[in-house]
């Protein structure tokens, strides 16, 4: 068989050939960066006209002092507000639901999210059942969801730099029942207003720095191989991964690291203006079942695939952009045949996990060897997988999974 190095042309070709030959991008309306940033909240409150907020985000956000440094720009501009802390890391359909019902009776006619993904995904679930009542269950909101109205005006304010929630159009839900983690897609959820402030982060420990990094590494590796990428995504990815190998070690080795925790901050927000409008691949399809079945952190999940599944995707049309991504990655590319540069890219991602304690096998983290055929099933079906550049198979998502166990 042809090595997928060899004929980059062919795989232009391909991708042209398989899919609609449009790009669609979709961002928030308004962000803002840069250190105490989240003081526009009283601005834009009040240049849109909200009375009443209800603030959504979780307990370890509120036990180390992180939601104290909302409330503060809150109380200091006299905007009243709800709080609503029944988010789990990992949130339940239950945290979305409770939220709805707590919602409805708090007479707010905004939300502000601050938090990881946990709290951010939560949040735009309440708004999109608030405005879309008729998928009240959130089980129907599974996939790419016909919603009619736009989720409840939102502020979200990242407090970890991974996930981007602030800018996709995704959120991410477990339906504890069946065991799976929903990935829902609706430009409908989009927050109004991102607010990147990297004070918020400044609590982060190490493992959290760490694994969120990766998570954001992930999506900007992901989305630079998958088919649907073009030149706009490539530019927010490439951008994304040289930020992110040049401050993710110093970040996590000194969290009062301002610039790496700033730089970081944005890096992770331009890795989601990209993959949020090009799609995934089965790394995030073989973490999000770690999430449901073992309650694994997302980004220690994806972080711990990634170097497996690149080494897989090799074999795939993509192959050619593994250098681009090595190079971003600091490594000195000039005079490197294609199979060299996919491997430099592999070295680089595996160098920079281990520099940063990223366990490097399932089998270290509670995955069971017995739960693989399962995991490999949920995964394979997961909404990620259409994303991949590699056509899979359960089989070559069990082997992979043995790969890493
Ligand atoms: N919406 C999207 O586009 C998207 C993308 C990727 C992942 N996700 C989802 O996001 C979730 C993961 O989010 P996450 O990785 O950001 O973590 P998280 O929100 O689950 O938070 C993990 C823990 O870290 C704590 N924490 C967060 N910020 C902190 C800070 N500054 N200081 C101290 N503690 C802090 C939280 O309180 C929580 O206990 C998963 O459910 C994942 O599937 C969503
Ligand atoms: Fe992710």
């Amino acid at each position: 068989m042809l090595h997928a190095c060899n004929f980059p042309i062919f795989a232009a070709k391909l991708i042209l050939l398989t899919k609609k030959y449009m790009n669609r991008i979709i961002l928030n309306e308004t962000s803002y960066f840069g250190a105490g940033c989240r003081s526009v909240i009283a601005v834009e409150a009040a240049r849109r006209g909200f009375k009443k907020a209800f603030f959504v985000t979780d307990k370890d956000l509120i036990k180390f002092g992180v939601a104290a440094e909302i409330t503060k720009v809150l109380e200091s501009a006299n905007i009243p507000y709800e709080l609503y802390s029944d988010v789990k890391a990992n949130p339940t359909i239950a945290n979305v639901q409770n939220g709805v019902a707590a919602f409805k009776e708090s007479g707010a006619d905004f939300i502000i999210a601050l938090g990881g993904g946990s709290s951010i995904d939560t949040a735009k679930g309440i708004g999109i059942v608030v405005n879309n009542p008729e998928f009240a269950d959130i089980k129907s909101l599974e996939g790419v969801a016909d919603t009619k109205n736009k989720a409840v005006p939102t502020f979200a304010l990242p407090t970890t730099a991974g996930t981007a929630a602030e800018v996709t159009i995704n959120y991410v839900i477990i339906d504890e029942d069946a065991k799976k983690k929903m990935v829902c897609v609706d430009p409908n959820d989009i927050p109004s207003v991102a607010i990147v402030d990297p004070e918020l982060m400044y609590s982060m420990p190490k493992g959290l720095t760490a694994a969120t990094g990766m998570d954001a590494l992930t999506h900007a590796i992901e989305s630079y191989i998958t088919p649907g990428a073009w030149a706009m995504s490539d530019m927010f990815e490439i951008k994304a991964i040289e930020m992110i190998a040049q401050n993710l070690k110093a970040a996590v080795d000194n969290g009062k690291d301002t610039v790496a925790r700033e730089a970081m901050s944005q890096a992770q927000y331009i890795a989601g203006m990209g993959f949020s409008n090009v799609g995934l691949g089965i790394v995030h399809s073989m973490a999000h079942p770690l999430g449901a079945f073992y309650d694994t952190p997302h980004g220690v999940a994806n972080a711990l695939l990634l170097p497996y599944v690149m080494e897989y995707n090799a074999e795939s049309p993509a192959a050619p952009k593994y250098k681009d991504i090595a190079k971003a990655m600091g490594v000195n590319v000039d005079g490197m045949t294609c199979e060299e540069g996919v491997k430099a890219a592999v070295e680089a991602v595996k160098a920079l996990s281990i520099s940063i304690n990223i366990p490097q096998k399932l089998n270290e983290i509670g995955v069971k060897e017995e739960d693989i055929p399962a995991l490999a099933v949920a995964a394979f079906n997961d909404v990620c997988t259409g994303g991949n550049p590699r056509p899979t198979s359960i089989e070559d998502i069990e082997k992979i999974y043995r790969k890493a166990f």
